[in-house]
């Protein structure tokens, strides 16, 4: 089964709770958005917005850390309530010390590539991680079109991850959107992180369940 997590991003803060709530029963997981104006050009929120949600639902929460400095909010995110913690390999030059600090909280550990980096970064850890997330945009704004040459790359992570008999979670996140979503889990996604084609849409839970029955035939 293809997992559908919506992306918190582009949505309506003042009624973060009331959103939530309206997708838990479809959502397979929450994917939330950490940035912090350096790693990407835009603030959005800390591990306070995570604790104050984790009692409201028992979906999964995947948090994708886009931080200059991942390993100083580790713990922080762990207490808050994370079931996945993300990190970028662009920023994490012991990104083996890193991965074994997530784990050391026993929250579930996961590595992400910007669209230019190579899936090559992974491998020091690829059967260490609970989890790699590639990225279908440049990092730090939902609504953005799907950059398809990272089909190509899911494509290949796919194939070495079986080849090697390695079962993380193959995730992609941004531009996803009922178009596209069936051609990305056909190139071996696992889990699809999706934003504005859930929360911009009229109808976000219609949203997840027409791209729920479109990509698990
Ligand atoms: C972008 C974020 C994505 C984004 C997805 O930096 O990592 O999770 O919120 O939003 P869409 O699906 O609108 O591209």
């Amino acid at each position: 089964m293809v997992k559908i997590a919506p992306a918190v991003l582009m949505v309506d803060y003042g009624r973060l709770a009331e959103e939530i709530g309206a997708v838990e029963k479809e959502a397979d997981l929450f994917q939330f958005d950490v940035m912090d104006g350096h790693f990407v050009p835009v603030i959005s929120y800390g591990a306070d917005l995570i604790r104050s949600l984790r009692p409201r639902t028992a979906v999964p929460f995947d948090v994708h850390l886009m931080v200059q400095y991942p390993e100083r909010y580790i713990t922080d995110f762990a207490r808050a309530g994370s079931d996945y913690l993300t990190v970028h390999a662009e920023v994490c030059p012991h990104l083996d010390r890193t991965i074994r600090q997530i784990k050391e909280t026993g929250v579930k550990a996961g590595v992400a590539l910007n669209p230019s980096t190579p899936i090559e970064a992974v491998d020091p850890v690829i059967r260490d991680v609970d989890l790699i997330l590639l990225l279908g945009v440049n990092p730090g704004f939902g609504g953005q079109p799907f950059l398809t040459e990272v089909e190509q790359k899911v494509t290949e992570l796919r194939r070495r991850l079986d080849d090697l008999q390695i079962r993380c979670e193959l995730e992609v996140d941004g531009g996803i959107n009922l178009q596209n979503c069936v051609r990305i889990a056909k190139a071996g996604a696992s889990i699809l992180v999706v934003g504005s084609a859930v929360f911009q849409s009229p109808d976000p839970v219609a949203a997840i369940r027409e791209m729920k029955r479109l990509v698990n035939p």
